[in-house]
């Protein structure tokens, strides 16, 4: 899985690199020193993302090495030693089913929400599998997947102007090493903490409060996310 390596030593790629959340957490990661290798279906869109934002995380990292770089979605699958899926839920399912080898053995984290919008607002999609973390790890059965990320704001995330970010991300998965590790990448972002919040199964909820951030962000124009208290 990590093989004993300290979270720092591990290269995070992130499938869906190009899009708001994936650069988002790129770039945060990146300027807190993470290797993070960007994925997209068009590895040269990828590399010119990935250049812009290892830009913005050295302008960001105060003199700490930066690493980002492109690659096609199969390739980040296989060179990365962890995995953030940041791809629209449309396209989760065929994304995921052609990565079921490289991405073997490796911890995959689920950040993937479920949601509409309709003439009402924000509403959650139903899954088959129960949840979208459930859906990946049907697809990937040699996988260790972990649902995370779901509560950050790509805005915020992507603002470096503001240097800690203010919340906590609820991590859900089956197995202790994946949560572990996933609970303390999140904790490299600044200002945050990883939070076991359940096993898989519960991953439905975790991804459906998404859409109640989303329905508090439009009504107060916000960037709301969640802290859990007393822990
Ligand atoms: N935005 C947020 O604030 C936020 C917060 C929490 C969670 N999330 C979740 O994070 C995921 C990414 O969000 P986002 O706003 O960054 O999404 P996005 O911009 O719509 O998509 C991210 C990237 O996915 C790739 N993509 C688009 N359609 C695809 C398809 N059908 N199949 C495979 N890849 C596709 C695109 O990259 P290429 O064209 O380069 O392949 C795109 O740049 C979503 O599932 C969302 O629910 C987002």
């Amino acid at each position: 899985m990590t093989d004993g390596r300290s979270v720092e030593d591990l290269v995070v790629g992130v499938l869906g690199g190009t899009g708001p959340q994936g650069r988002g957490l790129a770039v945060r990661l990146a300027a807190a020193g993470q290797r993070v290798l960007l994925g997209s279906r068009d590895a040269e869109r990828a590399g010119e993302v990935a250049a812009s934002v290892a830009e913005r995380a050295t302008a960001a990292a105060g003199g700490i090495d930066v690493s980002v770089t492109g690659g096609s979605n199969v390739d980040v699958a296989g060179a990365a030693d962890l995995v953030i899926v940041a791809v629209p839920y449309a396209g989760h399912a065929d994304t995921l089913a052609e990565l079921a080898t490289p991405l073997a053995g490796k911890v995959v984290v689920d950040c993937v929400v479920p949601m509409a919008f309709d003439e009402l607002g924000a509403y959650v999609l139903d899954v088959p599998e129960g949840s979208v973390a459930q859906q990946a790890a049907a697809l990937l059965p040699d996988s260790h997947v972990v649902g995370a990320f779901h509560h950050l704001s790509a805005v915020l995330l992507e603002d470096l102007s503001t240097p800690t970010l203010d919340g906590d991300v609820m991590v859900v998965g089956d197995v202790r090493e994946a949560t572990d590790v996933v609970q303390a990448l999140a904790g490299r972002l600044p200002g945050m903490r990883g939070i076991y919040a359940g096993r898989l199964r519960n991953a439905r909820q975790v991804e459906a409060l998404t859409i109640n951030l989303v329905s508090v962000n439009r009504r107060y124009k916000a960037h709301a996310g969640i802290r859990v208290t007393d822990v």
